[in-house]
Order: structure tokens, then sequence, then C-alpha cells
């Protein structure tokens, strides 16, 4: 009787444990600042609504950020992190080496929640609002935002160089990228429908444009003229071939024409098993945006730091 009891006790603890760290891992929530920083979400979206007044890309280039943040070891700011003589960090990876921008808007936005709030709001979850009112800003979905992720104390430039995607990439390749962040076929073409905003350098996309054969041969002798086969690496041209920097569904719609403009993107659209969800977005606005909105909660929850890991950063830039 004795052992009986202390089975069921045992077992009890048991799923005490369990229920309890299965909590844990459902730690982000979109009221984690509700009473340490009130205001926080004014804030933020005050400072995106100026900063994309002064430049509609930023809205863009900062969910580029994001999405490069939450791919390396998480969604924990240290893309942010400065190179200095004695740190190695993420942004002088080959991905965001001379195209990863928007880090002087998130210092404005820090320095503006730190008045209101000192030493309270990490710089993982200001990117992760920023995120959102930037796409909201540009005609985009809203979502709330789960909150409660702290900074990283240590950033990896190889990670950056092994886990970002490649614009030169296959499908299955793309896939088995996002695989490894927990998200799935779908996340992968509905996220990739954030290059319905924003801009890329020839050096991404002139292989596409001199040598693909799945490629509209107008789009790909305009976009050559501002691309040449050698030299201009840093010239620009919209993601989105109406470059109305509005975000929308026409990324799918050129998708289905072969006017992808990187490689990756086209390989949405090339036979493959993305190709009923690529033409059900370019005919469905309501869907994409929906659709959009939730998967960049679930890009957003990839192994955030929480409790007391990580740390509550003072300058974005750098660990405490
Ligand atoms: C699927 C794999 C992806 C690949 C291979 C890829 C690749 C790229 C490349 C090569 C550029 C241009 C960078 C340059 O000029 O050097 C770019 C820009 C951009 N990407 Fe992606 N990307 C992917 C997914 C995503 C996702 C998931 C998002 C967000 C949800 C995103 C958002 C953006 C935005 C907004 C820009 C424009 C940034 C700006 O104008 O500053 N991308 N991407
Ligand atoms: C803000 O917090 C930091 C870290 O706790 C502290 O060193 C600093 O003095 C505080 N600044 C203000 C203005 O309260
Ligand atoms: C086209 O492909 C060939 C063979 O792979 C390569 O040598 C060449 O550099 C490519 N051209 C451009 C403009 O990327």
């Amino acid at each position: 009787m004795a052992s009986i009891v202390s089975i069921v006790t045992l077992s009890n603890i048991l799923l005490i444990l369990l229920l309890s760290s299965a909590a844990a891992n459902a730690q982000l929530s979109a009221n984690f600042y509700a009473t340490s920083c009130p205001n926080l979400q004014t804030i933020v979206r005050n400072s995106m609504a100026q900063a994309v007044n002064r430049e509609r890309r930023i809205g863009a280039s900062i969910l580029r950020l994001f999405f490069h943040d939450c791919f390396v070891n998480g969604c924990d700011a240290s893309i942010l992190l400065d190179d200095t003589a004695t740190f190695t960090g993420e942004k002088n990876a080959a991905p965001n080496r001379n195209s990863a921008r928007g880090f002087e808007v998130i210092d404005t936005i820090k320095s503006n929640v730190e008045t209101a709030c000192n030493a309270t709001v990490s710089c993982a979850d200001i990117l992760a609002l920023a995120t959102r009112d930037g796409v909201v800003l540009l005609g985009g979905p809203s979502w709330q935002v789960p909150l409660g992720r702290r900074d990283a104390r240590t950033a990896s430039q190889s990670a950056a160089n092994s886990q970002i995607p490649s614009p030169f990439a296959n499908l299955a390749t793309l896939i088995s990228s996002f695989a490894a962040k927990g998200l799935n076929a779908r996340d992968l073409t509905v996220l990739s429908g954030g290059h319905t905003i924003g801009l890329a350098r020839c050096a991404t996309f002139r292989n596409r444009i001199y040598n693909d054969t799945n490629i509209d041969p107008n789009f790909a002798a305009t976009r050559r003229a501002r691309c040449p086969a050698s030299g201009g690496d840093n010239n620009l041209a919209p993601l989105d071939s109406v470059p109305s920097a509005r975000f929308d569904n026409n990324y799918y719609r050129d998708l289905v024409a072969q006017r992808g403009l990187l490689h990756s993107d086209q390989e949405l659209f090339n036979g493959g098993s993305q190709d009923a969800l690529v033409r059900t977005y370019s005919n469905d606005l309501a869907t994409f945006l929906a659709d959009f909105a939730a998967a960049m909660v679930r890009m957003g929850n990839i192994s955030p730091l929480t409790g007391t890991s990580g740390e509550i950063r003072r300058n974005c830039r750098v660990v405490n």
C-alpha cells in the first residue's frame, strides 16, 4: 500500500514537472510588458512611422533583419551586435555584409524606449515589434506580437554564413533550411512573400537574369539593363516587379509569370510542391495576408531566450 501511494505521488510529481516544462516552452506573451512598460507599443509604432515616412524601404529592411536574427540561433537580437577588435558577430557574415540595414532605426527606438522604461525591454522584442509595425505601415497585415524575449550575449558569424538560406538555393535546400528552424514548406512559401517589399543587389540575382531559363525574357532583359554581366554588384532592383513598396500579393503573380527576381524565389513556382500554394496566394490577397501574419508569429517563436537566460541589453550594439 505504501509503495502504491509513493508511486502515485511520484507520478504526480512527474506530471507536475512535465506540465511546468510545457509552460516554460510557451513563454512569450503579448502582454509581457503591460505593467513594466505600458507605452511600449505606442513608442515603437510612432518611431517606426517616422522612420517609414523618411524612407519607405526601411520597413522592408527591418523585416529582413528580424528574419536573419531569428534564423541564427533564435530571435535574440544577436544580429544587432557590432564587431569589435575582440568580438566577431553576424553583421559581416556574407548574407548580411553590404545588405543588412536599419540598425540606426533600432538604436533610435531603443533610446526612445529606454527614456520611458529604463533597462526593461529587450532589443529582441523591439525588433519584433518594429518588424510588425513596418509591415503594417507598408499596407500589410497586423498581428499580436508575443513578447518576453531576452538578448543574447553572443553571436555566431559561422551560423549566419551557413543557416541563412542562399538566393542560389533550390527548393529542396530551402525547405530543409526552414525545417531546421521548425518551419514547414508552407511557412517557407508564405514568408518568402516578404519579398513583396524591398530591394536586392545585382550580385544576388545576376546569375538568374543571365543564365536561368525559367524566366520571362522581357523581364530578364529589363533587369540586365541595370545589372551588367560583370560589375555593378551593388546596383539595386525591386524584389517585386511592381515597385509600389506596398505589401501586397504581387510577388506571387510575379512567380506565376516567371518574374521572380531571385533564383530562390522562382524555385517556389517551378513545377514543384509549392506551385499550388503560390497560385492560391497570387489569386487571394486576404489568405496570403492572414497566413503571413500567422507564420510571422511562428518565425518569431524560434528559440527565444527567456526567464534568466541572456540579458536586457542597454545598447543594442554591445553586450552589457
Ligand atoms: C526563403 C529564403 C530567402 C532567401 C534566399 C532570401 C534572400 C534575399 C536576398 C538575396 C535579398 C537581397 C539581399 C541583398 O541585396 O544583398 C533579400 C532581401 C529581402 N528579404 Fe529575403 N530571402 C529569403 C526569405 C525571406 C524572408 C522569410 C523574409 C521575411 C519574412 C525576407 C525578407 C526580405 C526583405 C524584406 C528584403 C529586402 C530588404 C531591403 O530592401 O533592405 N526574405 N532576401
Ligand atoms: C538605467 O538603468 C541602468 C542599468 O540598470 C542604470 O545604470 C542607469 O543609471 C539607469 N539610468 C537612468 C536614467 O535611470
Ligand atoms: C552563367 O553560367 C556560367 C556557367 O555556370 C558561368 O560561368 C557564368 O559566370 C554565368 N554568368 C553569369 C552572368 O552569372
